[in-house]
């Protein structure tokens, strides 16, 4: 493999559907590469863990007005965690990592994502973030609003079923309370709102590649990523 250290710095888009291990995978990347990787998704479930803390969303109601009215008081910042490997999210100094990964805000994020203002406020923060390049970023929409020129663009599927099951073992491994069934209700849910939203809905980037991981190691995606990391760096 190239010397990643002398290599130009390019942007890496990771879009797909939830649950298909994209963070995971984004992670073992930038790590790989000495790339800074930045999970999107957190950002969305930050303010949706802001709104519900706040009174804007009550019993599964999202009332966007009230979310619209307090996104100017939200901050978000991220802080490398060398446990994890990984950046830690912040929601105004406190930090929000746990929080945001409960079944609460999973169903309500969705909803919250929708919000065009909600978007181009986390767009604007997300094209600060990879300005100097040199970033791995998953999401739904890196690849064809946030960096469309990216240079390497990866469109992350897997069977529902599959990824129902994978976030099901993560949350029973972590205590929490959740039926498999809930958890691929969920799963479906989630796919449709992010593919038939009006603001930057989940498409697939014309010169995105497509990654199956249905099937697939860890390992073998990684070694799939480092042939392709090849090819656009031999192309430039
Ligand atoms: O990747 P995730 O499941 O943690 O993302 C949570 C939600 O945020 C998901 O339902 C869609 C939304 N999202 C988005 O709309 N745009 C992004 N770039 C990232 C996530």
């Amino acid at each position: 493999m190239s010397d990643t250290k002398k290599a130009p710095k390019i942007i890496i888009a990771i879009d797909g559907f939830s649950s298909c291990g994209k963070s995971t995978f984004a992670k073992a990347i930038a790590a790989r590469l000495g790339y800074i990787f930045i999970d999107t998704g957190a950002m969305y479930r930050a303010v949706t863990l802001y709104a519900l803390d706040h009174g804007a969303i009550r019993s599964g109601i999202v009332d966007e007005e009230a979310v619209v009215r307090l996104l100017g008081e939200i901050s978000i910042t991220f802080r490398f965690n060398p446990e994890r490997g990984a950046s830690d999210i912040y929601v105004n100094g406190d930090l929000a990592e746990g929080r945001i990964r409960t079944i609460e805000v999973s169903n309500c994020v969705s909803r919250v994502s929708a919000i065009p203002e909600v978007r181009s406020k986390l767009v604007a923060m997300q094209q600060e973030m990879g300005r100097r390049r040199g970033v791995v970023m998953d999401g739904r929409d890196i690849g064809t609003v946030v960096f469309p020129d990216a240079e390497l663009k990866i469109f992350m599927t897997a069977d529902p079923a599959v990824r129902a099951r994978r976030r099901y073992d993560e949350l029973r491994a972590r205590g929490d309370e959740v039926s498999l069934e809930e958890i691929e209700r969920n799963v479906r849910e989630r796919d449709r709102a992010d593919m038939s939203r009006a603001v930057s809905p989940l498409r697939q980037a014309e010169d995105a590649i497509v990654l199956d991981n249905s099937h697939m190691s860890v390992g073998e995606q990684m070694e799939w990523f480092l042939r392709e990391y090849e090819r656009v760096l031999a192309a430039r």
